[in-house]
Formats: structure tokens, sequence, C-alpha cells
């Protein structure tokens, strides 16, 4: 059967890993959550308490062997959920996501992925960049107030306390570093399917994800 590829890109906070997932089980699809990967880099520096620089995440990017988990990721064997959410791991993932070989390395592990299986990946460069042949392109956006207020929930339901005005300057500063950086950024692809999440719920998302999907599966336009 001919291989089916979601990308759902967008900035922080906007709902990408939770609608991908539930898109993903729907149609009986794997879920690529690819910004897993740039933060289980930026846990393993801040694990091993050295220094951020290119050399030292691209190798880390390079060599280290990841797989999925439908809550995170797993890297060399060890599985990585909660850990992976911290406001220091997401600042620091934003960080490394600037560095060009560091995403060339991880594009082509994605690449790999989506190349074995029909796939829902979501990310920032998914559909301008990591797979650019895609057969539908979402880009899920919301107001950063909304960003904020969601993210500071999941948080909270994993017992981490932040707070909110803390959480949308972090927000803004990592829209800015994805919508700024030279190599691969954050940009909404020609053909992606605009959609403002802003007063829309979960399932709502889901849904017309899924009805985008089903579309396309048939064959139309
Ligand atoms: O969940 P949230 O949208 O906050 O972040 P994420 O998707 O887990 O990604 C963490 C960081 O990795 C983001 O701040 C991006 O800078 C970066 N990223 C990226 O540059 N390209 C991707 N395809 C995925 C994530």
């Amino acid at each position: 059967m001919k291989r089916f590829q979601v990308a759902i890109d967008g900035p922080a906070g906007a709902g990408k890993s939770t609608v991908a997932r539930q898109v993903a089980k729907n149609l009986g699809f794997t879920f690529v959550d690819s910004g897993a990967m740039y933060r289980a880099i930026a846990w393993m520096i801040l694990q091993e308490g050295g220094q951020v620089s290119e050399p030292k995440a691209y190798q880390l990017a390079q060599n280290s062997h990841f797989s999925l988990h439908p809550q995170g990721v797993i890297v060399n064997g060890r599985v990585l959920t909660d850990e992976l959410r911290s406001p220091d791991v997401s600042n620091l993932a934003s960080t490394i996501a600037t560095m060009p070989r560091v995403r060339q390395a991880l594009v082509v592990k994605q690449q790999e992925i989506a190349e074995q299986e029909s796939v829902v990946m979501d990310g920032r460069d998914i559909g301008s960049h990591v797979l650019p042949n895609a057969d539908l392109k979402v880009f899920l956006t919301a107001s950063i107030e909304e960003r904020a207020k969601r993210r500071l929930e999941d948080l909270a339901q994993k017992g981490l306390s932040v707070d909110l005005e803390t959480l949308k300057t972090e927000i803004a500063a990592r829209d800015l570093n994805d919508q700024t950086r030279e190599f691969s950024p954050l940009i909404q692809a020609e053909d992606a399917y605009l959609l403002d999440t802003t007063q829309m719920t979960i399932p709502q998302v889901v849904e017309k994800i899924l009805v985008l999907c089903r579309t396309k599966m048939g064959g139309e336009e």
C-alpha cells in the first residue's frame, strides 16, 4: 500500500503533538514527534552538565539511536517522556534547533522513519523541508495567549508550576528563534492548510484534519 504522509507544523503550544497523536491513532498511522528529538538532545546535554556547542549537539544527533514512543522518544534504549517537557529542556531545544548540522542529522532520521510507514509527523519544518511531498500539510496556529494557557495546563498536569507571563515570554522567544533562524525556519508551506485553533477544541481540530485526510485519501483535491 502507498505510504501516506501527514505533516503538521506550527508554533510552540499550538497543540500539534496532541492533535497529531490522535489523528495518527485514528488512521492507524505512526505518530512522529520531531520536536521530541530536538528535546532529547537538549536533555542529554543538560544531563551531562556540559557546554552547549554545535559539535557536541551534532555528535549526539548523529550518533544517537532514536526510536518512537507514543509519549516521547526512546534514545539509545532510554525512554524519555515527561523529562523532555521542562522549561529548561524547551529553551535549550530551541537553541539547538538553530544549528544547521544538528537539523541535517535529525532530518535524515525523520525521513528514514517516514519511508518505512504511513506517518503523521509534527514539527516546524515538516511540510516545508522534511516531507515536502507530504499528502496533507496542515499549519496549526493560535494566539499567543491561548498557546501559553494551554502550555500552562500541560505543565500543571505534569506537576510543574510556571507563571503565565514567564511562559508567554519564553514561547515568544522560541517563536522568534524558530521564525528567524537561517536554516529551515518555521514557515507555512505554500500548499499547507492553515488552521487557527484559538477558538477550537482538540476534538474539533482532530476531526477537521481527519476530514482533510479522508478527502486526500479519496483522491480529491
Ligand atoms: O511542543 P512545542 O511546540 O513547544 O515544541 P516541540 O515541537 O516539542 O519542539 C521543541 C523545539 O524544537 C521547538 O522550540 C523548535 O525550536 C524545535 N523544533 C524544530 O526546530 N523543528 C522541528 N521539526 C521540531 C521542533
